[in-house]
Parts: C-alpha cells; sequence; structure tokens
C-alpha cells in the first residue's frame, strides 16, 4: 500500500489525518468495502472505517489479541443491535477469537430478588437469553465469560504487551493500555464487536505511540498510599480524557506485575476512567511504558496537578449525596466495580469478618455483596475456609455488575453504599472509604454528614 502522509514517528510511523478524510485501504479490505465478500461484511466494513474516519484514521490495522464486549445485557430497547447480530450470524461471521463480555445485569442464583424486582427485570432484560444466543454464534468464549475484569490470570483473557486491541469497557481499556501495555481505544458498543468480526481496527489515539504520551504530570505528594478510587476520581476530574504521567506513586507500590499493585491500580484507573474519560495513564517506575521510557513520555508544555491529602478531601467533599434522605438506613452494599481480583476478595472477607468479631456480632447489619468474575469466585471458594462463615454473616458472592443491578427505579431508591467510585458516579449509591464501608455494613448506620 503507498502512502503518500509524512511519516513523524508514530509506532506505525503515520500520524493521524484531519477528521473525516478517507483511510487508505489495503486491496483485501477494498473489496471488501466493494461488497465482494458479500453485503453483511461490506456493512461490517463500512461501520469500522467511517468510525476510523471521524477519529481521523489513516488506516486499519490487525487486532492482535482476544475481543472483549462492553454489551452484556439484552435489553429490548436495543432492537436494531439485535437485527445487527442477526444480520451477521445470518452471513456466517464471527469473531476471529473467541471473546469475553462485561457482566450480566442479573444474577438470579445468588441475588434474592423480590417479586415487583423479577417483574421489572424481565421487562428490562427479557432478550438477555436470546441476546447471550447470539454471542455464542459470534464468538462467544463460554458461559462464565461474564466480567469486566476479564484480563485477570483466572480469567484468562490477557493481552501481551503491545498487542493491538478494539475493546470498549473503559475500566478494562484502561487496565489493558496501562499495566499491561496493549493497545485498544475507548471505543463506542458495538464497534468492538464489529472489529472483532473485521479482525481490524481503525489506526489512531492510543494506538499510536504519540496517542500514548502524557500531557499531564500528577504529582502525587500524600502521607500515604491514597485510596486508589479517591485518587483515580481526583485524577480523571482533572485531567477528564488526557493521559496523565504519575509520579510520586512509586514511593507505595511495588512492579506493576504484583497482585497487590495490580488491583490498586485497577480500582485507580477505572475510578480515573469513569469521574473522567481516562483511556491511559502511566505511573513513574511502574507501569510499563513509564518504566521503559520514563519522563519521555511527557509532552513539551504539559500541565501539572499536584494531589496532596487535602486535595484528596476537597474531591470527597464534592461528591453530591443522592440518597432521598441522607441519614436513611443503608440497604445494601456492593463491593467490587470493577469486579475484584481474587486476592481483594479474600481480604474483604476477612476484613469484614475481623469487623464482626471486633464489634462481638456474627451477622452484618447491612446486606453486603462481593462482586468478581465466575472464575475468581470459584477460586475463592475452592481455596478459603471462611466463605462459607462470610456467607452466613450476610456476604453474597457474585458476578453481577452492581451498575446493571441499580439501573432501574427500584434499586435507584434504595440507600446503597459502596467502596466504587465508578458506581457512585452512574447511580445514587453513596462512595465511602474502605475502613468506613466496613463500619456502615457493620453497625448498620451512616454517620450524621457535618453540617
Ligand atoms: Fe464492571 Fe459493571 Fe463496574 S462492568 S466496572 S462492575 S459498572
Amino acid at each position: 500500500m503507498l502512502c503518500l502522509a509524512p511519516c513523524v514517528g508514530t509506532r506505525e510511523g503515520h500520524t493521524q489525518a484531519p477528521p473525516g478524510q478517507p483511510l487508505e485501504l489495503t486491496a483485501e479490505e477494498s473489496a471488501i468495502l466493494r461488497g465482494d465478500l458479500g453485503e453483511a461484511l461490506r456493512k461490517t466494513m463500512e461501520s469500522v472505517v467511517r468510525y476510523g474516519a471521524a477519529f481521523g484514521a489513516r488506516r486499519l490495522v490487525d487486532i492482535e489479541g482476544a475481543p472483549h464486549l462492553v454489551t452484556s445485557f439484552g435489553a429490548g430497547t436495543m432492537k436494531p443491535y439485535f437485527a445487527m447480530l442477526d444480520e451477521l450470524i445470518a452471513a456466517g461471521l464471527r469473531s476471529a477469537r473467541p471473546f469475553t463480555v462485561d457482566p450480566r445485569p442479573v444474577d438470579r442464583l445468588n441475588l434474592r430478588y423480590g417479586v415487583t424486582d423479577r417483574l421489572l427485570l424481565t421487562l428490562l432484560y427479557g432478550r438477555q437469553e436470546a441476546y447471550e444466543g447470539q454471542l455464542a454464534k459470534l464468538g462467544l468464549r463460554d458461559g462464565d465469560a461474564f466480567t469486566c475484569t476479564c484480563y485477570l490470570p483466572e480469567v484468562g483473557n490477557t493481552p501481551q504487551r503491545g498487542a493491538v486491541l478494539a475493546w470498549s469497557e473503559s475500566s478494562a481499556v484502561v487496565f489493558a493500555n496501562s499495566v499491561l501495555g496493549a493497545r485498544t481505544n475507548r471505543n463506542a458498543a458495538g464497534i468492538d464487536l464489529l472489529c472483532s468480526v473485521l479482525g481490524k481496527a481503525p489506526l489512531f489515539g492510543l494506538l499510536t505511540d504519540e496517542g500514548r504520551r502524557a500531557s499531564w504530570l500528577v504529582e502525587v505528594g500524600t502521607s500515604g498510599l491514597p485510596n486508589a478510587q479517591l485518587l483515580g476520581s481526583a485524577i480523571g476530574q482533572r485531567v477528564i480524557d488526557e493521559v496523565p504521567y504519575i509520579a510520586g506513586l512509586d514511593r507505595f507500590l511495588g512492579p506493576a506485575g504484583e497482585e497487590t499493585t495490580a488491583s490498586y491500580l485497577k480500582d485507580m484507573g477505572a475510578a480515573a476512567a469513569s469521574n473522567g474519560a481516562v483511556g491511559l495513564y502511566h505511573v513513574e517506575n511502574v507501569t510499563p511504558e513509564a518504566v521503559a521510557l520514563g519522563r519521555d513520555l511527557l509532552e513539551e508544555g504539559h500541565s501539572r496537578y499536584a494531589v496532596s491529602d487535602a486535595e484528596l478531601e476537597r474531591v470527597m467533599r464534592g461528591y453530591p449525596v443522592l440518597w432521598k434522605r441522607s441519614d436513611a438506613k443503608p440497604r445494601l452494599c456492593f463491593v467490587g466495580c470493577p469486579h475484584l481480583s481474587l486476592p481483594q476478595v479474600a481480604q474483604w472477607t476477612e476484613r469484614i469478618l475481623d469487623a464482626l468479631h471486633a464489634a462481638g456480632r456474627d451477622r452484618l447489619r447491612v446486606d453486603t455483596c462481593l462482586c468478581a468474575a465466575p472464575q475468581v469466585l470459584e477460586a475463592f471458594s475452592r481455596s478459603s475456609p471462611q466463605r462459607e462463615r462470610a456467607v452466613r454473616a450476610g456476604v453474597t458472592y457474585t458476578s453481577v455488575c452492581p451498575l446493571m443491578f441499580m439501573n432501574n427505579p427500584l434499586a435507584r431508591r434504595r440507600a446503597v453504599v459502596t467502596s466504587s467510585n465508578k458506581l457512585r458516579t452512574y447511580t445514587t449509591a453513596r462512595f465511602f472509604l474502605d475502613d468506613e464501608v466496613l463500619r456502615i455494613i457493620v453497625e448498620g448506620r451512616v454517620k450524621a454528614s457535618p453540617s
């Protein structure tokens, strides 16, 4: 393929084109776009090419890892999406590699639903079974492939460093880019599937070296390791969709490959991705590209953001309380958005049982859900003697997506507490730091807000 664009040093040797310019396609891609291989594949190619052109992509590149899809719910309102899937299936198209999907919206096996809840869920997700049938025909890995933490070792959809992907789930995108050093844009829902069928993604943004450079230097000067969800929130609110280079965190963290560091970065990234729209961050001396390139990753003229203990307190104080009454009795607690890693499930279980023991109680006052991938929960139940005690104390282990669980008018009215800043952002759940979450679920009440 002949390219007349000037080469100025991206990984692929091309900068982006102005949005709207046609992409340079290979002979094979052009044939697909003409419809030589059928109408469904032509439409797939046209959608991906138009999407790429809107973002200034110059061409398509091959996808090098297994796909992960964001759309996990069979909502009856998404008729055009289901019709598109039917068209792909009828044409015999499917993902080149088996894929994983975000968590299911409902867990009838482990969660208790009242009669009204069940009716509502049937109305909302009445197409769930049919949708999962479509996914199976399109290349779904297996019936347990539903989690946003597909990259964890127990789940096994872990991309290699440098691998090109086309994922959409924001918490998985930011982890794959930042911690694993893979390359994916924050794609739109549906585009992830079309790219996986095509085996190609448009080359722009976070797929390029220049798109991965940092425009913000975030200097963490806190007295100790900050709460990951709070730090991510502060960074996301400040840099929005740009790339931060975070200095000062390496005082508290080990290498990115260590489980505790990876879990911390998972939660920090998900908060930055949801409280802002961060798709990639670098942590000095910790994440792979920062280890390799250091401050050469910083763009000239970058902005700066200093994060102190006082700044994190300011961010926390700014969160609105969306409960009807701020002193309401909490009804439910969700921990694990994004889904917990195996060490996190074990740690939360232990902390809950210790807190109950310290309070002289044997049962939680607030029903508490610990959310994790099916494979993580399976590994935990095989290895933990404490699981049954925790269940008796009021803990539910589930692979549901708490956001989807709360995404209905009934759930919205309930006083839900969480340690997740993503759940706080998208629902009426109220965010507390981990120690306070523990106190609340043991004592069954929130403290009065200072007036
Ligand atoms: Fe995962 Fe659902 Fe939270 S997809 S990040 S558990 S909103």
